[in-house]
């Protein structure tokens, strides 16, 4: 698993993946101000690459902590979060920490990342210890739909990266496989061959709401990414349209 977010990889990452954590890093921090306006300004992000759900956060004075697998992905992170963060290589399905948090989140289908159904039944477990009583687990999760968009092959050149992308999903073996070589230019001006394979497992959503309740976290519920407020009642219909959604859930 490092191998698939290690070397040139959190370069690559900030320039191409940016906008979507940027933009829902955001709205994250605005749904835990609704949910729980006075609850203490302390945050763990699991999965959290090279920070930036993790920096909406610490620019609004949260106290950050972030989990992650890849060494390359946290050394990136510490750059953008700086000394104040905590940052932590562990497994998200295999993880303890000493202190408790008001707020978890995980975004960009890290459940797709972890793999089978009991490895996420682990990764939930690990989050449920880490909240305290009364606070909030907020994570995305790719549908099947979004797995989809797996299935293609593009070109993207710029100024200072030449990448190839290629992905096939394997419905019937419940994964898809993509990967990005090409050249990325280093820091000294001359370009270095570049190439990542990542691999992305289908989550059945109802099997992974059972999961949910049956870890202990309390009256999940599915929002789309552009409305993470309002519970989604056509569930069927947004999981054929939405290439991700978002799972609320609370600590009792
Ligand atoms: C698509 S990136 C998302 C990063 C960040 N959450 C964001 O929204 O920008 C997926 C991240 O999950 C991490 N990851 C994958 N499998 C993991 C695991 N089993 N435990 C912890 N981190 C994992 C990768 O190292 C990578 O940083």
């Amino acid at each position: 698993m490092e191998a698939q977010y290690a070397d040139r990889f959190p370069q690559v990452y900030d320039r191409y993946w940016l906008p979507y954590p940027r933009r829902i890093g955001a709205a994250l921090r605005e749904l835990h101000q609704k949910l729980a306006p006075d609850a203490e300004r302390r945050m763990l992000d699991v999965g959290c690459g090279t920070g930036i759900v993790t920096a909406a956060f610490q620019q609004d004075g949260y106290e950050v902590t972030g989990v992650d697998i890849s060494a390359a992905m946290l050394a990136r992170a510490r750059e953008r979060l700086g000394a104040a963060a905590t940052l932590i290589q562990a497994d998200a399905s295999d993880f303890q920490l000493e202190q408790r948090f008001p707020l978890a989140v995980s975004t960009y289908d890290i459940p797709n990342h972890i793999g089978d159904l009991d490895r996420i039944r682990s990764y939930l477990k690990c989050v449920y210890a880490a909240v305290s009583p009364g606070g909030w687990f907020v994570f995305d999760v790719a549908t099947l739909t979004g797995l989809r968009s797996i299935n293609n092959a593009q070109v993207r050149e710029t100024e200072d990266a030449i990448l190839l992308y290629r992905g096939a999903l394997d419905e019937a073996a419940g994964r898809g496989i993509y990967r990005i070589s090409g050249v990325t230019r280093a820091p000294d001006g001359r370009y270095d061959r570049f190439q990542v394979t990542i691999t992305n497992y289908v989550v059945p959503i109802d099997r992974l709401l059972d999961l949910v309740r049956e870890v202990g976290w309390q009256e999940p519920y599915l929002a789309t990414t552009s409305d993470l407020t309002t519970p989604l009642v056509d569930v069927d219909t947004a999981l054929a349209e939405q290439p991700r959604v978002f799972v609320i859930c609370r600590h009792p």
